[in-house]
Order: structure tokens, then C-alpha cells, then sequence
């Protein structure tokens, strides 16, 4: 028996402002199925605790805002989300023991604990910052909320850390005509005090810290980077106004949402301690044995890192055993995106009718102990999961479980002995692989599991295929063989189901129900079946999984394009440390500022000539007047509606500062303002009498 572990695992605290979407599953999923395999391996009635915990992160501007875009309060917002986000991790099979909020009197406490011991160790020290603030909104912007042109390439509205063109780097302070994202208006310079934890002085214990085995080699590296750059101060607070727990000793400060954020870890177990009678101290106190680890994306190791041991280390509490970091999800090879219809969220997922457990299967193949991104290709998708699981993993039990019913009133021959070398041997393959299968599991090689498990799965379908069921069936003489056959099979069947059950929850529960298991022993599967598995009958057979279609698939990624989709906006996360910026983080995402409106250069426009072009289709070109020196040509798509003698003398609008357009018929030199849609046009805009050409729109 092993010494009892007491476990604590955790993954990221998904932002209460957007949907959960196939990203951020890649993190859940890989959680999911470790706790899974640790809770199989380590079962609770042999002494083990594991518990999986995690929580919505609810504080931050974004949040603040959304709420407010929306009219109704803070409150009410991360309500509505974190019930969003518990149907969809349900519906995926993540299992968490208490799923949370930030936005909790426990974590209240621990935060005002935290920063009073960091405090008291001189840790934390106050100094006026200058910093933009939206004079119309009233509030401090943080970096995203800034716009303006880059300071490098002069694209226009790019976001106050980093430029989309040209991928500069710099401080909003850099970008050029400035303008608040969040009500358009000019920014100005204020000072206000802000609180920073002294990470410089924590450099020696988190060097040693990230040196001694808690991070993967290629995070370790990462930091060194970091150390090597300096540690700088870290500010944890914000002016109101602001959603979060305001700093005891600091009216109208608020604490920073990375700072509560994490711990909301210990918030929400604290919260599972109080329903189930467990003792946090076991777990977080200085001198704690229990292991504590965090699953997080590449993209929040700083936090995890640096900031997040540095304060439990200064503040008397334990630090996490290790952190394990995974890449970003990309689709097709490429990031996800709303435009091609990758941006894919669970909830569309699973009402597409998509089965759940296809992607965590593929996932898990993908998935290895590394930061490396994974790839999800739509069509090796199907074709991965219907040829392993379908093909290879179910149709062990589809072709067997029939003849034991019939034939054998269900009940199965027990297990062969060495004298009968085929069964023995098929049994045998799953011995000397097991250890080999739990390390890969242990170590998050997920992929290599798997690769394992098929093996094995291919070695019982060669099995079958030798000793063919359907033909010995035919011959009542060979009524044993037959028997011996189906029995083996399905032995070896519920045998992977065991080393699946991490990846195929669901799929196992009915595969326990196959075997009468949980009737029989009140629990299910656990990884001590696999050496001793005392299975003696099963229940007729039901169809276990089915094939995916790749119509499915084309409907799941026209379902998530723009225009058919709920005008959900993507998620919107708070500015993370510049250096490792991974997401495009749209702060409004369907409204438009009045400075946004007022770059458009709208003009009236005499249409002074209106021709025909010679072999275009739909094109006239359009000799324009706008009151200035030269007259402006532009090509128009409006043929198939307008006859050229009929524009001729007329005033239209036009877009004046579009750039211009090299046409295979000449330069068009601005846009003609026609609306259209699936009832009819384009219809030209014609202005009401009086218009003059030239004058402006605004
Ligand atoms: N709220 C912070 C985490 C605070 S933890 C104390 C946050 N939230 S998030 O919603 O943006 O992301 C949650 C987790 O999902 C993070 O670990 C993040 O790396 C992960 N992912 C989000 N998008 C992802 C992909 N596209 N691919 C893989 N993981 C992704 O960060
Ligand atoms: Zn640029």
C-alpha cells in the first residue's frame, strides 16, 4: 500500500466576462484527465485525498465595464457567467471538487492576510505613478483601453502595448494621438499613489525557487530570461472606480485582479475545506507535506512564476510543488478565429450535438508534457477518433459482447491460465505495458499514453480477426472456443476501458454498467483492476460511441462564424505583462468610438461623368466632385442597377479618405455610399436638396 498522498490540484481561473471556448478547454481537459488518472491510481479509500479545484475570476476593468456596457451591475454579470461556465465544464466531463469565484468573503481574507504579512515584511511600498486617464469616464485606463497610431509604422488604432502591424512593443506614453477606448475621448496625464510589491527583493529565493524542479526546463529557461532582464516592482493596485476588494488601509484602492486572482486558489479551497471537513492548514501551511500543483497556459507563467510563489513565500504560506505549463490551442494551423469560424466555444459545441468525449480523446493525443502548442485539424479530428476509437477501441466490445449474450447467457469463461498461450499472452501485453502507461500519464504525456493503449488495442483486434467469432460461431462443435474468444476479448476490452477512463469518463461509466460492475462492487474502474480485474458477466450490449461526420464538423464551424453566431464578444482579459502578450484582447468589440466615426472622411459628391468599363461586369466609373482642385474617380459596383445617363448631374455621398485601390481597370480613388442586401440594390445614397458638393458629413 502506498504512503496516503494528499493532493491539490488546480487549474487556471477562467475570466467571468466571456464563454468558455475550445482554448481554454486544452487546459481543462489536461487537468481533468491527471486528476482523474491520480484519483484511479490513488483511491480515496485507501487514505488518498485528491482534490481538483478552480473558480471564475471576477475582478478587473474589463469585467467592470462589460457589465456596464450591458446595465447591470458587476454582480449580476459573473452570476450569469459562472453558470455558463459550470454547464460547459460539465458538459465536457470536467470534473472539479468545488468549482468557485474570486469574488468571495474567502478570498477577501486571504488577500487582506496576504498583503498585511507582505506588508509587515516590508514587502510593500506606496508612491505616486503618472498615469492616462479618460477625463470623460472618469477613471484610469489601463494599457488596452489606450489607442492611438503606432509610434513605428503609424497604423492607426493600435492598442497601448503593442502595435497588430508592425508588432512594436512600447508604453501607451509612446503612441501617437492618443484616445481612450473606452468613450473616444483624449486622455490626460494624472498622478495618483499606487501600491507595489518588492519583487526585487524576493530575486535570491525565487531564483532558487524556479531552479529546484518546480517548472518545466523550457519555463525555467523563460526565467532566466526574466531574472536576467530584472525584477521590477510589481503594482497590485488600481483606482476606483473598479471591481475588486479595495485595500483595507487604502480608501478608494483597489487590490490589482492578479493579485486576488491566485488566491482565489486557496479562496475556493478553503470553501471545499468547509463542505467536506478537510484542514487547509494541511495543505497551505509553511510546513505542509501535501502537493500543490497548478495547471496554467504559457501565457500566465509570469504570474505563476514570480509574483505568485514570491507571495506565499513572504507571507508564511507554502509554495506550490510544481507549476505545469501547456501551450496555446491553434486550429487548422492557425490561432483560433471568429472570421474563419474557429473561435469555437463548448456551448457551440455541444449543441451542435458534437460528442464531448471526442475531443478530449483527441486532445489527449495531442497533448504531451510541454509548452509546445497543439494543433486541432478538423478533418484528422474525424479521422483520428473514428478509426482509434471507433474502429479499433469499440468494435472490440461490438463484435463480441452479441455472441456472450446469446449464446453464453452473458456470462463470460473465466480468465485463462498460461496453459492456453494465446489468451495468456494477450493478458500478459497489458502487464508489462502498465507501468510504462501510468508514468506517461503521470508526466502529462498524455499522447504517448494513448499511443500505448492502441497498441495493446490493436493487438486484441488482431486477436479477433485470427480467431474470427462470426465463423467459429457457425460450428456448434466449436461452441467453447468460441466462449474462451469472446471472453478474452471483452477481458482485454474492459482492460483498455480502464487505461481510457482518464480520457473517456462517459464512455467507461457505460462500459462499468456492461460489465455490472458498479451492481457488483458499489464504485467504479479503478487502476488495481488492471492486475487483478474480476469480471464474470455482462449485460446485453449497447451501442457505445458513435462515428463523427464530417458534416458535423462543416455545420460546428459555420455555427461559430460571425453572422450566424449570438452577438457574444470575445473574451476580454486585463493587460498581462508585456513580454509574453499572447492573446488579441478586443476591449469593445461592437461599438465604435466617435473618434473611430470621425476618421471617416464622409463627403457630398457631384457625379460629374458616369461611364461604362469595358469588359467589367459590374463596374461604372464614376467622375466625382467634391469641391476639390481635381476630381475624384471612383469605381462602383452598381451597374447591374444604374444606367450611367441616369447618375449623370446627381449628388451621392463618398467615403473620401479610403485609401486607393489599384483596380484592374485604373486607381479607385475612394466609395460611393450604396446599401444592399438579399431584398434587392445596391441603391445609391442621394442626399436631401440643399446638399452641396464638398460639405462634410458629421
Ligand atoms: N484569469 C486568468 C487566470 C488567472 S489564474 C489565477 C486567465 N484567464 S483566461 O480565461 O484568459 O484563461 C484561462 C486559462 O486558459 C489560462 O491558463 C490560459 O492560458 C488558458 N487558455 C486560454 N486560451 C487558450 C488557448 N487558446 N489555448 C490554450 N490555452 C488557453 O488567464
Ligand atoms: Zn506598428
Amino acid at each position: 500500500m502506498n504512503q496516503p498522498r494528499q493532493i491539490l490540484v488546480t487549474s487556471a481561473l477562467p475570466y467571468a466576462n466571456g464563454p468558455i471556448h475550445l482554448g481554454h478547454l486544452v487546459e481543462y481537459i489536461q487537468t481533468d484527465i491527471w486528476v482523474r488518472f491520480q484519483k484511479m491510481r490513488y483511491p480515496a479509500s485507501e487514505g488518498h485525498q485528491i482534490s481538483y479545484i478552480c473558480a471564475d475570476d471576477t475582478h478587473g476593468t474589463p469585467i467592470m465595464l462589460r457589465a456596464e456596457k450591458e446595465g447591470i451591475s458587476p454582480e449580476a454579470l459573473i452570476d450569469r457567467v459562472h453558470g455558463q461556465h459550470q454547464r460547459d465544464f460539465d458538459g465536457f466531463l470536467v470534473e472539479f471538487d468545488n468549482y468557485y469565484s474570486t469574488h468571495s468573503e474567502e478570498t477577501r481574507r486571504f488577500a487582506e492576510t496576504i498583503y498585511a504579512t507582505l506588508k509587515r515584511n516590508g514587502l510593500i511600498e506606496s508612491r505616486a505613478i503618472e498615469q492616462y486617464y479618460d477625463p470623460v469616464k472618469a477613471m484610469f485606463l489601463p494599457d488596452r483601453f489606450i489607442k492611438g497610431e503606432c509610434p513605428r509604422c503609424h497604423a492607426k488604432d493600435q492598442y497601448g502595448d503593442s502595435c497588430e502591424a508592425c508588432g512594436a512593443t512600447y508604453a501607451p506614453t509612446d503612441l501617437l494621438n492618443p484616445y481612450s477606448a473606452v468613450s473616444g475621448a483624449a486622455p490626460v496625464r494624472k498622478e495618483s499613489v499606487h501600491y507595489f510589491f518588492k519583487l526585487g527583493k524576493c530575486g535570491e529565493f525565487l531564483q532558487n525557487w524556479t531552479r529546484s524542479g518546480t517548472l518545466q526546463d523550457e519555463a525555467a529557461n523563460k526565467m532566466a530570461e526574466w531574472f536576467e532582464a530584472g525584477l521590477n516592482d510589481w503594482d497590485i493596485s488600481r483606482d476606483a472606480p473598479y471591481f475588486g476588494f479595495e485595500i483595507p488601509d487604502a480608501p478608494g484602492k483597489f487590490f490589482y485582479v492578479w493579485l486576488d486572482a491566485p488566491i482565489g486558489y486557496m479562496g475556493s479551497f478553503q470553501n471545499l475545506c468547509d463542505r467536506l471537513g478537510l484542514n487547509f492548514g494541511d495543505y497551505w501551511n509553511k510546513d505542509s507535506s501535501a502537493e500543490l500543483y497548478h495547471f496554467i497556459g504559457k501565457d500566465i507563467l509570469y504570474f505563476h512564476a514570480l509574483f505568485w510563489p514570491a507571495m506565499l513565500k513572504y507571507s508564511d504560506f507554502r509554495t506550490p510543488t510544481q507549476i505545469f505549463a501547456h501551450g496555446f490551442l491553434t486550429v487548422n494551423g492557425e490561432k483560433m478565429s471568429k472570421s474563419r469560424g474557429t473561435f469555437i466555444t463548448a456551448e457551440s459545441y455541444l449543441q451542435q450535438g458534437l460528442n464531448p468525449e471526442w475531443l478530449r480523446y483527441y486532445y489527449a493525443c495531442k497533448l504531451n508534457g510541454s509548452m509546445e502548442d497543439i494543433d486541432l485539424n478538423l478533418e484528422d479530428f474525424a479521422a483520428r477518433v473514428n478509426s482509434d476509437l471507433v474502429g479499433k477501441y469499440v468494435n472490440i466490445a461490438s463484435r463480441c459482447a452479441g455472441f456472450i449474450s446469446k449464446r453464453f447467457d452473458g456470462q463470460l469463461m473465466p480468465a485463462a491460465g498460461p496453459e492456453s498461450i494465446e489468451e495468456w499472452s494477450l493478458e500478459q501485453a497489458f502487464i508489462e505495458k502498465l507501468d510504462l502507461i501510468e508514468r506517461f500519464y503521470e508526466d502529462r504525456e498524455y499522447g504517448r499514453a494513448i499511443r500505448e493503449i492502441m497498441t495493446l488495442a490493436d493487438s486484441v483486434n488482431r486477436y479477433v480477426d485470427e480467431n474470427k467469432p462470426w465463423e467459429i460461431a457457425k460450428n456448434s462443435d466449436l461452441s467453447d472456443k468460441l466462449h474462451i474468444v469472446c471472453s478474452a476479448a471483452l477481458r482485454a476490452f474492459a482492460r483498455l476501458t480502464i487505461l481510457l477512463k482518464p480520457v473517456l469518463p462517459g464512455v467507461a461509466e457505460r462500459v462499468e454498467a456492461l460489465f455490472n460492475w458498479k451492481l457488483e462492487f458499489n464504485r467504479g474502474f479503478s487502476w488495481q483492476e488492471l492486475s487483478n480485474l474480476p469480471i464474470s458477466k455482462i449485460q446485453p450490449y449497447q451501442h457505445l460511441m458513435t462515428r463523427i461526420d464530417p458534416k458535423q464538423i462543416e455545420a460546428l464551424v459555420a455555427a461559430n462564424k460571425p453572422n450566424l453566431q449570438a452577438t457574444e464578444p470575445a473574451p476580454q482579459s486585463e493587460q498581462r505583462h508585456a513580454q509574453h502578450q499572447q492573446h488579441t484582447i478586443q476591449p469593445i468589440a461592437d461599438t465604435i468610438s466617435i473618434e473611430d466615426f470621425a476618421k471617416i472622411d464622409l463627403r457630398i459628391a457631384r457625379i460629374a461623368k458616369a461611364e461604362h468599363v469595358e469588359k467589367a461586369e459590374k463596374l461604372l466609373k464614376l467622375t466625382l466632385d467634391i469641391g476639390e482642385e481635381q476630381p475624384r474617380t471612383v469605381f462602383a459596383g452598381i451597374k447591374a442597377a444604374y444606367d450611367p445617363a441616369q447618375l449623370e448631374g446627381k449628388l451621392t455621398v463618398m467615403v473620401a479618405n479610403l485609401a486607393p485601390r489599384k483596380m484592374k481597370f485604373g486607381l479607385s480613388e475612394g466609395m460611393v455610399l450604396a446599401a444592399s442586401d438579399e431584398r434587392g440594390g445596391p441603391f445609391v445614397l442621394f442626399p436631401d436638396e440643399g446638399a452641396q458638393p464638398g460639405m462634410r458629413i458629421k
